[in-house]
C-alpha cells in the first residue's frame, strides 16, 4: 500500500472514513470518540449500548452516520483495549485493523489522534502511520487474479493539538515504506531473489541517493580477499554469491569519528547443504536473507531521512545448497582474518557467512558493529515471534540497541556472552568448529563464534530467527505470513539516537 500522509484539523479534510480510538470498556465513550458522539447527536453511544461498538483491541466497527458537521459518511471505531495497556504497539494494531477493515472503500482515512490516551501525540502519529502501512501490507504479489495489491491511499491525521506532527508523520511514512520493501525481499521466491538480484536491488537504491555508493564483490574478489568462510558456503551453488557493500556518507555527520557498521546474513535459500534440512517448512528458508534484506533497505531509509550518521553496510549474499561442489562436514576453512574453522554441520552456514562479512566491515572502518541474522532455530524456540535475541560485547552499545528496539517496535531482549561458552566450539583440528554436537545454548555459541571475527570495538548481534519471517500471523499489526522487515525501523531509530537527533 502506498500512503500519502497529511496532518489536518478535524473540520478541514474530506474523508471516506473517520477512524477514532475506542477504549475498552467503551461505556461511557471518552476522548475523541465522546467528542465525535456529541457531534453525531449520540449516534455512537446508542451503538455502544447495542453492543456494536466494543473497544476490544483489534475490533473495528465501521458504521454509517448522518452528519452535517462531519466531512465523512462513515466512522471506524477502532478498539484499543484497556486503557492501562495502551502503548505504541496497541495503537499500531488498531491502525492496522482499520486499514484492513476499510480496504475496499477507504481511499482516504482520517484518524483522530486523541489527547485522552496516555501516549504523546508525536508517538501516536508514528504508531498510526506504521500500523496503517505495515498492517495494510499484502504479500500476495504473485497472484494473478488482477486485483491491485498496492493501492494508493491517503491517511489524514486529525489533531487539534499544537504539536508539529507533519515531520514525525512523514518520517514514519518513509521508514514504514522501506520496511515494506524489506518484506518484499523476504517474500520474493528464491528462484527470483538470488544473490545477484539482491545486489541489483542494493544498486537500484544506491542510484536514488547521491549520498549512497554501492558495490558488490563476486566470487573471484572474495577469493582474493581470502574469504574462505563465506566462499565455502557459496561453492555448492550455481547462483554466484555477492558481498554487497553500501556506504552512506551523511550530508553533515553529527559524530565525526563514528561509522555505524551494519552487517547482514542474506542466505537467499538455506537447504542446510550436505547436512540437509527436513522437507517440512523448508520453503520458509527463502526468508533466511531477512537480516541482509533489512540492512539493504535500512541503508535506503538512512539516506532517505538524511540521517546525520555515517554508515557502512556489508551483506553476505549466497545460497546454501547441496551438490557435487558443496562444502562438507569435516572441511577446514580459513576465514579472512586467518582463523581456521572445522565444519561440523553445513546447516550452521549463517555464522560462516557473517564471519567474513563482520571482519570486512571492521576493516572498512566500521567503529560500531551491528549484525542481523536469522541465525538459529533455537532463538525462535526461545523467544517466539516478537523479540529478537541480542548479544553484545559492550554494555553501553547493547543498551542503546535495546532502547532503539523498544522505541521502534522491533523488540530486542539481551542474552549473555561469556568466555566459558567458548569451549563449546573448541575443535581438535582447527581454531574452532562451526557447531557443537551438544544441543545446548546454540544461539549463544553461535554468538561466541561470531565474536571471533569482530575485531576491536563495540559489536552486537541480533538473532532475528523468530520475528523476521512468520509462519503464522502474529495477530497484531503484523498479520501477514512471511517477511516482517524486522530491523529496518530499529536501525533508523538507533542511527538517529546516535546522532543525538
Ligand atoms: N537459517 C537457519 C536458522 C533458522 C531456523 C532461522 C528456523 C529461522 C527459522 C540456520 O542457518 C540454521 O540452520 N541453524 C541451525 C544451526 C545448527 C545446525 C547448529 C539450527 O539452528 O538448527
Ligand atoms: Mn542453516
Ligand atoms: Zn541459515
Amino acid at each position: 500500500m502506498q500512503v500519502a500522509v497529511e496532518v489536518a484539523r478535524p473540520e478541514a479534510a474530506e474523508a471516506d472514513v473517520v477512524a477514532v480510538p475506542v477504549v475498552d470498556p467503551p461505556s461511557p465513550l471518552a476522548g475523541q470518540a465522546a467528542e465525535l458522539d456529541r457531534r453525531l447527536d449520540g449516534q455512537l453511544s446508542r451503538l455502544v449500548d447495542e453492543g456494536e461498538i466494543r473497544g476490544r483491541l483489534d475490533h473495528v466497527a465501521v458504521v454509517h452516520v448522518n452528519a452535517d458537521g462531519l466531512p465523512a459518511r462513515r466512522v471506524a471505531l477502532a478498539g484499543v483495549g484497556p486503557r492501562e495497556a495502551i502503548d505504541a504497539d496497541t495503537l499500531r494494531t488498531a491502525a492496522g485493523a482499520v486499514a484492513r477493515a476499510t480496504r475496499d472503500f477507504g481511499r482516504t482515512v482520517a484518524w483522530m489522534l486523541d489527547d485522552d490516551l496516555a501516549l504523546p501525540l508525536p508517538e501516536q502519529t508514528r504508531a498510526v502511520v506504521e500500523g496503517t502501512m505495515l498492517g495494510g501490507y499484502d504479500p500476495g504479489l504473485w497472484k494473478t487474479d488482477g486485483s491491485d495489491r498496492r493501492p494508493s491511499r491517503r491517511l489524514v491525521l486529525w489533531s487539534d493539538g499544537d504539536f508539529d506532527l507533519a515531520r514525525p508523520a512523514e518520517r514514519a511514512r518513509r521508514v514504514a515504506d522501506w520496511t515494506n520493501r524489506a518484506r518484499d525481499l523476504s517474500n520474493m521466491p528464491p528462484n527470483e531473489l538470488t544473490p545477484e538480484r539482491l545486489a541489483a536491488r542494493a544498486s537500484e537504491i544506491g542510484e536514488q541517493f547521491h549520498t549512497l555508493t554501492v558495490e558488490a564483490l563476486g566470487p573471484d574478489e572474495m577469493r582474493e580477499l581470502g574469504m574462505g568462510s563465506l566462499g565455502a558456503v557459496a561453492q555448492g551453488s550455481h547462483n554466484p554469491p555477492r558481498l554487497i557493500v553500501m556506504r552512506y556518507e551523511a550530508p553533515s555527520p553529527a559524530r565525526d569519528n563514528l561509522v555505524l557498521g551494519l552487517v547482514g546474513k542474506a542466505v537467499t535459500f538455506d537447504t542446510g547443504g550436505i547436512s540437509l534440512k527436513p522437507a517440512l517448512y523448508m520453503e520458509d528458508m527463502k526468508g533466511d536473507m531477512s537480516g541482509g534484506g533489512a540492512v539493504v533497505e535500512a541503508m535506503g531509509a538512512l539516506a532517505d531521512v538524511e540521517c546525520p550518521i555515517n554508515a557502512i553496510a556489508v551483506v553476505g549474499a549466497t545460497e546454501n545448497m547441496p551438490g557435487g561442489g558443496a562444502y562438507r562436514p569435516g572441511d577446514i576453512l580459513t576465514a579472512m582474518n586467518g582463523k581456521t574453522i572445522e565444519v561440523i554441520n553445513t546447516d550452521a552456514e549463517g555464522r560462516l557467512v557473517l564471519a567474513d562479512a563482520l571482519w570486512y566491515a571492521r576493516q572498512q572502518g566500521a567503529t560500531h558493529l551491528l549484525d542481523l541474522a536469522t541465525l538459529t532455530g533455537a532463538m525462535e524456540l526461545a523467544l517466539g515471534d516478537l523479540y529478537s535475541g541480542l548479544f553484545a560485547n559492550d554494555d553501553e552499545w547493547g543498551e542503546q540497541i535495546v532502547a532503539a528496539g523498544e522505541a521502534s517496535g522491533d523488540h530486542v531482549w539481551r542474552f549473555p556472552l561469556h568466555p566459558r561458552y567458548r569451549r563449546y566450539i573448541d575443535s581438535h583440528f582447527a581454531d574452532m568448529k562451526n557447531s557443537s554436537i551438544l544441543r545446548q545454548g546454540s544461539p549463544v555459541l553461535a554468538a561466541e563464534f561470531l565474536r571471533e571475527f569482530t575485531g576491536e570495538g563495540p559489536w552486537a548481534h541480533l538473532d532475528i530467527a523468530g520475528p523476521a519471517f512468520f509462519r503464522y500471523s502474529r495477530g497484531d499489526y503484523l498479520t501477514q505470513r512471511g517477511g516482517t522487515g524486522f530491523g529496518v525501523r530499529l536501525i533508523v531509530e538507533l542511527a538517529d539516537r546516535l546522532s543525538g537527533r
